[in-house]
């Protein structure tokens, strides 16, 4: 019994750490999602996206860069001025290497911004650019 317990932890552990998120595995995952080869996400795209405005409340226009900044090596501010670490890997390394916070900002912010959610093509521009940020 403890054996097999301790089987089913081992399993666990590895599965898990098997499933260790990275840019360019969530980029990976959300190409395949979209049904296009890695190589068919555009930064560019990812990088509009990140910069376009669209209509927010009050008439305010808002984009991705309103809190996290025009450049994405900075620190941004919530709309309550909390500080939001950087969201470009190259500064921020712990950025994109968690799906399921990743997904679950993506949700959040994208619907806010965009008044939908993304698709998973612009999800993987997205960090197709911010992972080419130097
Ligand atoms: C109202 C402010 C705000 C706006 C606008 C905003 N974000 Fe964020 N974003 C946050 C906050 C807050 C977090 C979570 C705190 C953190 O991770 O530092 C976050 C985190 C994220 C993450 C998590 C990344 C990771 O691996 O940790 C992604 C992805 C993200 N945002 C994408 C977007 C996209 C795409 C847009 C534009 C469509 C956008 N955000 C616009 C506030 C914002």
């Amino acid at each position: 019994m403890i054996k097999h317990l301790a089987w089913t932890g081992l399993l666990l552990l590895s599965a898990s750490a098997a499933a260790a998120d990275t840019p360019a595995g969530l980029m990976a995952r959300y190409a395949q999602q979209s049904g296009v080869a890695v190589s068919a996400l555009s930064p560019a795209r990812g990088e509009a996206l990140y910069r376009s405005g669209h209509p927010g409340r009050d008439g305010k226009t808002v984009s991705c860069a309103s809190c996290h900044t025009a450049n994405p090596k900075q620190a941004g501010q919530s709309r309550v001025g909390k500080r939001i670490e950087p969201l470009a890997p190259a500064a921020n390394p712990a950025r994109f290497t968690d799906a399921a916070k990743v997904e679950k900002w993506f949700r959040r912010n994208c619907t806010d911004v965009l008044k939908r959610e993304c698709s998973a093509q612009e999800k993987g521009d997205f960090i197709a650019w911010l992972s080419q940020v130097k």
